[in-house]
Formats: C-alpha cells, sequence, structure tokens
C-alpha cells in the first residue's frame, strides 16, 4: 500500500469509527446537506432521474433527496463501511448501497442525471481528477451538484499555528478562483459559516467526534508540549470558519 492509499484508508477507518456518534456532532453538516438540497430542485430533471451520491455518510442528504424525488433509482455510496451502514439504516430499502471510493469510480454506468455530494469531495487527493472522472459518468444533460470546502476553511485555526509558528496539517483547499475544474461547463458560489466553540481544544475534539481529524498527507502531528502551547493559546473561545463551495457542473 503507498502513502496515498493508507491515507484514505485512514480517512475510512476514522469515519466508520465515529459512525455511530456522528450525527451528534454534525450540526453544520446537516445545515449544509439542507442547503445543498434546497439547491437541487426537482422540477429541472426527469421524472425518475438515475441519482449517484457520493460520500453520503450516514443519509443527511440522501434522506432529502428520497423525499424530492420518490421515484429515482438511487445508488448512495461511500468509503467508510459503517457509515454507509448506518446510511442504509436512516434511508431504507430502495436505493442501491455501494462501498465506493469516489475519486475513483470504478464499475458504474456512465448514465446519471444527478450526481450529489456534502462535504466528501474535501477529502479527495486530487480533486480535479475526481470530478473529471465523475463528471464522465453523468448522461447526456446530467448534472453534477455538490458542496465542499473552500480555502478560508478553518483560517483560524492556520492563523493560531502560524503565530507558535507551528506548521498546520489543515489542507489547502481551493479558492473560488483555483477550483479544479473547466469554469465554463460550471457554476460556484461560496457561503462563509462560523462556528464557536468553548475553546481550541474544543474545536479538536468536535473533529475527532466526526472522525474528520486526519490530517494532510505527509504532516507530522505537534509534539505534546507543542500542541499544549498551541491549545493554551486558544483556551478563552474559538470561532472556526467553514467556507462552503456549492458547485453545480453539467456534461
Ligand atoms: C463530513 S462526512 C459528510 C457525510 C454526509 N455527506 C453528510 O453530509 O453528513 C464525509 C463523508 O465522506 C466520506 N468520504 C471521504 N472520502 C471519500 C471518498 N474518497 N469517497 C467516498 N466517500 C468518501 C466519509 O467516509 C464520510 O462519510
Amino acid at each position: 500500500m503507498n502513502a496515498t492509499q493508507s491515507r484514505k484508508g485512514r480517512i475510512a477507518e476514522a469515519f466508520s469509527s465515529r459512525a455511530g456518534v456522528y450525527d451528534r456532532s454534525a450540526d453544520l453538516q446537516w445545515l449544509i446537506a439542507t442547503r445543498l438540497a434546497e439547491r437541487i430542485e426537482p422540477a429541472r430533471f426527469v421524472y425518475r432521474p438515475r441519482i449517484l451520491e457520493i460520500g453520503c455518510g450516514t443519509g443527511f442528504l440522501s434522506s432529502h433527496l428520497k423525499k424530492a424525488f420518490p421515484a429515482a433509482d438511487f445508488v448512495l455510496t461511500d468509503v467508510a463501511p459503517s457509515m454507509l451502514d448506518r446510511c442504509r439504516q436512516r434511508v431504507g430499502r430502495g436505493p442501491r448501497y455501494r462501498l465506493l471510493d469516489g475519486e475513483r469510480p470504478l464499475g458504474l454506468p456512465c448514465s446519471f442525471d444527478l450526481i450529489v455530494s456534502s462535504l466528501a469531495f474535501q477529502w479527495f487527493d486530487d480533486l480535479g481528477a475526481g470530478l473529471d472522472r465523475l463528471r464522465d459518468l453523468l448522461a447526456p444533460n446530467g448534472r453534477m451538484m455538490f458542496a465542499t470546502l473552500g480555502c478560508k476553511t478553518f483560517a483560524e485555526w492556520r492563523d493560531a499555528h502560524a503565530a507558535c509558528g507551528f506548521d498546520c496539517g489543515t489542507p489547502d483547499y481551493p479558492s473560488m478562483e483555483t477550483f479544479p475544474w473547466p469554469a465554463e461547463r460550471g457554476r460556484l458560489e461560496e457561503e462563509l459559516v462560523r462556528q464557536t466553540y468553548p475553546s481550541g481544544h474544543d474545536f479538536v475534539k468536535s473533529l475527532k467526534a466526526l472522525g474528520a481529524g486526519e490530517p494532510i498527507l505527509g504532516h507530522r502531528p505537534l509534539p505534546a508540549g507543542a500542541f499544549r502551547r498551541l491549545l493554551a493559546s486558544l483556551e478563552r473561545g474559538f470561532t472556526a470558519t467553514y467556507h462552503i463551495l456549492y458547485g453545480e457542473i453539467r456534461r
């Protein structure tokens, strides 16, 4: 297994290990799935659309879409087995459930009217290549609609590291300008959502509770003393920005 594969394995394992408690810590993820669902207007699609979801997690977006598209043919996928199991429990019979790395969507037909994803693409190793492969799965006139993280996400966490002279393990997310796609085929909008925590420590705990603590490839965790120093600088409260990019890509 090479280093990239093992990062993906760690991501899958981390989400799987938190699947039973994910929903309790996932207010923001619920909010974004709801906002994304509101953008997906059923009237724009055929009566019985074929819908593929990437990174369905415990089924926040899937459950919204199941109501909005009662006749749709769904394929719900995730890279973490236990997240997929929770999704099956929430959404129930009807959809097909597939364990799948959304960045390498092998064995799927190229016939989806709609491909959706809420807060999963930020885990891709190569977002541009992953989006290209997914776009190839769209039927003529098909659309991909997603929410993912943008470059201002966790700016405060990066600043706190810089102030202490430490490297930060938060991945470099794209901006509106650097988003890796053919812009003539897409549309991108952004939103900033801020969450306040009693301390930096609570922020870290909340990410771990979701299974979302995996740093960028090659990042070496701070030594315990340095981490304590970092958290000591954030004891009086911590606000984290989530920079959400809502995208739409046409075939
Ligand atoms: C933050 S959760 C979001 C889950 C759900 N969409 C929601 O809104 O609650 C991210 C999900 O993406 C999944 N994921 C991460 N990398 C993935 C990949 N390469 N392919 C498919 N799913 C992936 C994780 O297992 C996890 O379930």
